[in-house]
């Protein structure tokens, strides 16, 4: 894949606007769809996790040479143009037509890397077509030979690790959820499975899961296996120690437990805990270029965004996604620089209060 030259990448996009393509998402889409990418984040009066990420306070160094900066890097080995990834979301099909295959040709561009979800409406060989790189997302089903032999076709149609949620042993029933009426016609659930689209979801919580399933999934694919939804220093080592090859610190959006430590909070006792071993990424309520360098000096090689990219797709396609993954990177360049960083390596803890 070829990773755009910084010089090729246009330099003049704006600041984003998070908030203002949600509302206009939310002009374009059904009220049930809207809800159910929403969430239940920010409902009750807990404070989001945008929030948390808008508290932190940067101690810019001045003086330093910032002129070479460039914001690639890799992820598991594969060179990314930028620490800004796509995270994996279910049924991007109800955000516009194309779903994922949209996002792809867009991370494609951008010359990033984006995840897929095991509830995803569009078949693995139409995001392999497109030809960016992609981790698949894996629900751990009970039907244990159905999750093999998923997991093993994506690694056939191109993905180059495993994503493993382990933060949703059960759904909040206060999180909306799409009207099943609208599937499969429009939006698919998982069109993968080997028997076909069911036409509805076939997630059945992560209960059953061990952190022997670390290796379980490896042996199946040769893939690294990245944990998903790790908010504690103990448990990134378990994870480790099984052989992950990374871990995300997540709570799923605020999607899942609500009321948990947010991931702001949690990275730095992840990143600091994993050190060397394993590859650390975070997501969760990142909404600014600000967000994002705070979290790369806390110790993330990589960042995920989610709804920002559900609500640029809905909105304007892979065009949208597009400019969204620009504006982000473009004006992270800036924040960095304001930091005094002349290389992401030079990113740390010391950044941040
Ligand atoms: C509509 C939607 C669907 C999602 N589906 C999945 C999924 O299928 N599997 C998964 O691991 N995470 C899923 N997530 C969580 C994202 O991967 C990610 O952790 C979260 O969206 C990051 O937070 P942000 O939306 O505030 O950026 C979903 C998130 C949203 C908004």
């Amino acid at each position: 894949m070829d990773v755009p030259a910084d010089g090729d990448r246009p330099t003049d996009l704006p600041y984003p606007d998070v908030d203002e393509l949600e509302a206009a998402a939310a002009r374009v889409l059904p009220e049930h769809v809207v809800g159910y990418f929403r969430g239940p984040t920010g409902a009750y009066g807990i404070p989001t996790e945008a929030e948390r990420w808008s508290q932190l306070r940067f101690r810019p160094h001045v003086l330093r040479d910032t002129s070479r900066l460039s914001l690639a890097t890799t992820v598991l080995g594969t060179p990314v143009a930028s620490p800004v990834l796509v995270a994996p979301m279910a049924q991007q099909r109800a955000a516009h037509p194309e779903g994922e295959v949209a996002t792809a040709r867009a991370v494609r561009r951008r010359g990033v890397l984006l995840g897929v979800s095991t509830n995803t409406g569009v078949r693995f060989a139409d995001i392999g077509a497109v030809g960016a790189p992609w981790w698949f997302q894996v629900y751990v089903m009970d039907d244990r030979a159905m999750t093999a032999d998923l997991v093993q076709r994506a690694a056939a149609e191109g993905a180059t690790a495993l994503v493993l949620t382990v933060d949703t042993p059960g759904v909040d029933p206060r999180r909306p959820q799409l009207e099943p009426r609208s599937w499969p016609e429009r939006y698919g659930m998982q069109a993968n499975l080997p028997g076909g689209d069911t036409g509805r979801p076939i997630f059945s919580g992560t209960r059953n899961l061990s952190v022997d399933d670390i290796g379980w999934l490896h042996d199946l694919t040769g893939l690294p296996v990245v944990v998903k939804g790790v908010l504690r220093a103990d448990d990134a080592v378990r994870c480790v120690d099984t052989g992950a090859a990374g871990v995300i610190v997540s709570t799923h959006g605020g999607r899942c437990l609500t009321q948990s430590i947010v991931s702001a909070d949690a990275l730095p006792e992840v990143a600091a805990a994993v050190g060397d071993r394993a590859e650390v990424y975070v997501d969760s309520g990142l909404r600014t270029p600000e967000h994002v360098a705070a979290a790369l000096c806390l110790g993330a090689r990589a960042v995920f965004l989610g709804r920002p990219v559900m609500w640029a797709l809905a909105t304007g396609g892979d065009a949208g996604v597009e400019e969204l993954l620009g504006s982000i990177d473009t004006q992270l360049e800036r924040v960095l620089r304001s930091l005094g960083a002349g290389s992401l390596d030079e990113l740390g803890p010391d950044l941040v209060v």
